[in-house]
């Protein structure tokens, strides 16, 4: 932009006497807004933003990123500190409540978390339905979405009080959603949780431990895995988060928005993107195969992504990329897997694409897609669970967006609109009159 800050912006239909002053809208940071709501009235036309590439959808206090420089803050603590001082569970305060929680909040909110981890005994029947080679995102979208079955005790999206049990219910039970799906896939017996751990050991106890012998959590792995959460909790407009606003503003009930939710992040291009670069790792298989991969992605007729790299924010490196490439390597020592073929090939592959001008004219960077998979399948994750524990982490930066979608003022029912160019009016033709 030019040297002094504009104030307002005007335009106007060349060749008309229409035209349309708005005040640009600073916010605390990034890029200003100006408000178009008056466009259609004022001008007779829409915008067209396929993507939302250039919309801001919505005024929002939780989560800041500046794409350009690759920052990441959720209210305003940037994740470099959060990833290094605080938990996951402290974490789930801040986005939902705006503030660090001090000792006496902290207990009473872990424990109204840890004391709704349980779910329904009907629950479990739900499992029975599904194929036992079912993928655990499949299950994620149903069983979740059926929890609104279980709680017509607050489903009033209008009362503070319900949808503070739903934060509480939803943030609670994905994590056992999740861990029964993988040990259902495996014909284990469920393992309870367990309000004694802490939120991310409970998860591994419930995914790896099993009824004849006592579970030893392992605090490095349980560290990591808190890690991993923290990093996947929220950030700010993506597809799936605008999934469950576009589902909250038509007044659905929490559970049904979070399914939604979890059903957008399953794509490749979005949360699907972990399981994907495990593939595509295994796929190339060797350092000599890179020259040749990388080749393909640059022939666009082939649709061959880099999976993990690119960002339609991030223009630069992914901060959360960078804390998880860290936390693999220490995984992998405490682990005492000296070398990760994987590791070794990514990190390879990141070298490559780094200094290739095909990836740096388009600004592609690793984005958090790009190490988590390998931190994942180096804890014994199957890659079918990367994006199920994807949906776990980021339950409750959707479910503080829906909060505060519910709590705006300004929201309305999403609607948007299109332009047309499809066939004119025309009148029907009998059959017998066609071609
Ligand atoms: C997540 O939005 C979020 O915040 C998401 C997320 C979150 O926490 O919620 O951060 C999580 O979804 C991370 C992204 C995971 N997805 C992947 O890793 C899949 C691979 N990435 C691409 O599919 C892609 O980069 C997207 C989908 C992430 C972004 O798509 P955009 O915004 O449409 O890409 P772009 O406009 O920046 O692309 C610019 C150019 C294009 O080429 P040209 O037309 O200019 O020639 O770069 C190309 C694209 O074709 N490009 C890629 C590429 N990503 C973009 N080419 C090869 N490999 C890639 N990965």
């Amino acid at each position: 932009m030019s040297g002094t800050t504009p104030k307002t912006v005007t335009i106007t239909l060349d060749g008309t006497n229409r035209k349309l002053t708005v005040p640009l809208m600073a916010g605390t940071a990034g890029a200003d807004v100006f408000d178009i709501r008056k466009m259609y009235n004022a001008l007779g036309v829409f915008t067209y933003d396929p993507g939302y590439g250039a919309t801001a959808s919505c005024e929002s206090k939780i989560t800041y990123i500046d794409g350009d420089v690759g920052v990441l803050q959720y209210r305003g603590y940037p994740i470099e500190q959060l990833a290094d001082s605080s938990n996951f569970l402290e974490v789930c305060y801040l986005l939902l409540n705006g503030e660090l929680p001090n000792a006496k909040q902290s207990a009473e909110f872990n424990k109204g978390v840890m004391h709704h981890t349980m779910l329904h005994e009907q629950i479990r029947q739900f499992y029975n339905g599904f194929r036992r080679d079912a993928h655990p995102m499949a299950v994620m979208c149903g069983v979740v979405g059926a929890l609104s079955a279980f709680y017509h005790d607050s489903l009033d999206i209008n009362d503070p009080e319900s949808r503070r049990i739903s934060a509480f219910r939803l943030i609670a039970k994905v994590p056992t959603i999740a861990a029964w799906a993988y040990k259902y896939t495996i014909g284990q017996p469920f393992m309870y949780p367990r309000n004694d751990l802490t939120y991310a050991e409970n998860f591994l106890y419930m995914f790896n431990a099993v009824p004849t012998e006592d579970y030893k959590i392992n605090p490095v792995l349980s560290r990591a895995m808190d890690l991993i959460m923290i990093l996947h909790a929220d950030h700010e407009q993506n597809a799936s988060t605008s999934t469950v606003r576009l589902a909250g503003s038509t007044g659905a009930n929490p559970f049904a928005c979070i399914a939604a939710g979890i059903a957008s992040l399953w794509g490749p291009a979005h949360g699907g993107a972990n399981e994907a670069v495990l593939k595509m790792l295994s796929d190339i298989g060797h350092v000599d195969n890179i020259p040749e991969f990388l080749s393909d992605v640059k022939d666009k007729g082939n649709h061959t992504k880099l999976m993990g790299f690119g960002h339609r924010v991030y223009k630069n490196y992914d901060p959360r990329a960078k804390i998880i490439q860290q936390a693999c390597h220490d995984v992998l020592k405490e682990l005492g897997i000296k070398g990760d073929p994987l590791l070794d090939l990514a990190m390879e592959l990141e070298k490559i694409a780094l200094n290739d001008p095909y990836f740096v004219e388009r600004k592609l960077y690793p984005n958090v897609d790009f190490y988590s998979g390998i931190i994942l399948k180096a804890m014994g994750f199957p890659v079918s669970m990367f994006t199920a524990l994807f949906a776990v982490s980021r339950t409750v930066g959707w479910i503080s967006q829906w909060q505060e979608l519910i709590e705006d003022p300004e929201q309305r029912i999403g609607r948007p609109r299109q332009i047309y160019t499809g066939a004119a009016e025309r009148a029907y033709v009998a059959v017998d009159k066609r071609g």
